[in-house]
């Protein structure tokens, strides 16, 4: 059993199980989708580490990875929007097919960003993968190309997903229920 702090209530949302095979179909997918040529995989820090992880192993093709970290803006997402690079990629993109691979997407404004940054410096392609999408919260119209899950408006930890840096280990994806009156979203 996971350690929660008091008050604090997990409930299972999605199964080990189930997050490894659709893991499996979205790699056989990319594999397909890019045949015959090679694909670079961006991770977005911190979140996105174990989905990446699992999914570059599933991907039979030539294959690179680097990894991005951008400010978390915090849990008042809504009202500031700012974000910012804290951490920049090792190395150039321009050329290459990348994939953008994001633990999930909320209301798009890291993603809507995150395209911009990585538009301007010239990939051949350049897709977006996330294991977890929340299209309820939305606030700048993004999509996904390959997404695992799409779920409810619920604040979800494990899988790489966190609460205060707590909980990314989880192996399912699980509703973190908060004591009355604290918000994670
Ligand atoms: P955005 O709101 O689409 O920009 O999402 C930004 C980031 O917020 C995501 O990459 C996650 O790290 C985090 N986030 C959004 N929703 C959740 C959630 O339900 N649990 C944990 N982190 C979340």
């Amino acid at each position: 059993m996971p350690i929660t702090e008091p008050g604090e209530k997990l409930q299972v949302l999605i199964r080990r199980a189930a997050i490894e095979k659709r893991v499996r179909e979205v790699a056989h997918r990319i594999t397909r989708d890019f045949k015959g040529q090679r694909v670079h995989l961006v991770g977005v820090l911190k979140g996105a580490c174990i989905f990446l992880s699992d999914l570059v192993r599933e991907v039979n093709l030539e294959t690179s990875i680097d990894f991005i970290a951008v400010s978390s803006y915090g849990r008042r997402k809504e009202s500031s929007g700012q974000v910012r690079v804290l951490k920049d990629l090792d190395s150039s993109i321009a050329g290459l097919n990348v994939i953008l691979v994001e633990d999930i997407l909320d209301t798009g404004l890291t993603l809507n960003y995150l395209l911009r940054v990585l538009r301007q410096r010239r990939p051949k392609t350049l897709r977006v993968a996330a294991l977890l999408d929340k299209p309820s919260r939305r606030l700048k119209p993004v999509k996904g190309d390959y997404v695992g899950f799409t779920i409810p408006n619920q604040f979800v930890v494990g899988y790489g997903l966190d609460y205060a840096e707590r909980y990314r280990n989880l192996k399912d994806v699980c509703v973190l229920q908060l004591p009355f009156g604290e918000t994670a979203g």
